[in-house]
């Protein structure tokens, strides 16, 4: 039977890039050797972390000025890290709260600093940027562009603000073309749209470097790794050569304007039949549904059991919603193909004529 993923992170990834890793780890770039014994110190790793960084530049148009960081400790750990490394003399960090993973950033940032919440959303909506509330005392205002757990997106870019301007990527970074230059770091894990887990990709303005506070370790300190060229310790070596080849694959299917083109219609497919039917149930607004996690329900938690069981049965797996959210989560990042799609479309409208 075909299986289709739907996973939230770690997301499947295209055949012809796990035919290339599994490759890679027989003899990786021609060394003679597996990627898994590759040394971070090796001409090809070094190539390769080289590949990756370029590929992303080319992708994200990064301007000068801008370094790019291949980090350990997931976007999870850079909750913490971001107050660690930005705040320099500052007491104070700004954070939009759009939903369970802002949440948690700003959480872990209150044992370092003053939290100024800027702005709530609600499960159906994100405050947009002319509603957000920033003190100009903060060394930053954190955002997430995308609500994994709740299914929402920011589909405007906000203007220059005042305060060096952070977001959490991690479910929509190289999902769609980014106005790079109104960020001072982006950060995102790679699991979802890049590849393996065990990768943070960090973009950071050199303005933004030599605030670290003092006894911040050094393999978490973005000023360090920036100088070291992201080798102040070992690099999650797999995981850089899986996003390198992800990076590689997204560029040749054509780029973030693709990319965005074909996730927007994945996800439109989905929300049609929600819109349509009555039966399931969507909590996001239509102008802040994100194109990558679509979140619904049924009308009762039986039938969310009745619907997952059934369609795991059918190959579509991983379609549970987050653990604290409940209901169903089709995601589908870059990697999902609109086959994939198409059967889970198939199914829902077969499932609502039987159970609705
Ligand atoms: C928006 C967002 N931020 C942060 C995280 C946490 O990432 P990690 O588990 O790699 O720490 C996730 C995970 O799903 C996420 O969706």
């Amino acid at each position: 039977m075909d299986v289709h993923s739907f996973a939230s992170g770690p997301s499947m990834l295209p055949p012809s890039v796990v035919e290339a890793v599994a490759r890679d780890m027989v003899d990786c770039a021609a060394s003679g050797r597996s990627l898994l014994g590759l040394p971070f110190t090796s001409r090809e790793f070094t190539e390769i972390l080289g590949r990756a960084e370029t590929y992303i530049r080319q992708l994200l148009a990064i301007p000068d000025g801008y370094h790019v960081l291949f980090l350990q400790g997931g976007a999870s750990s850079h909750f913490t890290l971001l107050p660690m490394n930005l705040l320099g003399n500052l007491r104070q960090a700004d954070y939009v709260e759009t939903g369970l993973w802002s949440h948690r950033a700003a959480e872990a940032a209150r044992p370092w600093c003053e939290v100024n919440i800027s702005a709530r959303g609600n499960r159906s909506a994100m405050p947009l940027p002319d509603d957000w509330q920033i003190s100009a005392q903060s060394a930053y205002c954190h955002i997430t562009t995308n609500e994994t757990a709740e299914g929402l997106q920011l589909h405007t870019w906000p203007e220059k603000i005042d305060v060096p301007l952070v977001a959490d990527m991690t479910a929509d970074l190289l999902t769609r073309p980014v106005l790079m230059e109104r960020f001072d770091l982006v950060y995102a894990s790679a699991q979802k749209n890049l590849g393996a887990a065990g990768l943070t990709i960090v973009i950071v303005r050199e303005d933004l470097l030599g605030k670290s506070r003092e006894g911040t370790p050094a393999p978490l300190d973005y000023t360090l790794q920036a100088t070291a060229h992201s080798k102040v310790n070992t690099p999650p070596t797999i995981a850089v050569a899986v996003a390198a080849r992800m990076l590689e694959w997204i560029t040749r299917q054509g780029g973030l304007a693709l990319m965005e083109e074909l996730n927007r219609k994945k996800s439109d497919a989905i929300y049609a039949i929600i819109d349509r039917s009555g039966f399931y149930r969507c909590n996001a607004a239509p102008p802040h549904r994100s194109m990558l996690n679509v979140c619904f329900k049924l009308p009762n938690a039986e039938l969310d059991k009745r619907f997952l069981a059934e369609a795991t049965a059918e190959g579509l797996l991983d379609l549970g919603g987050h653990v604290d959210i409940g209901g169903i989560r089709a995601s589908v990042y870059n990697a999902v193909p609109e086959q994939s799609v198409s059967k889970l479309v198939s199914f829902m409208t077969e499932f609502e004529a039987r159970r609705g």
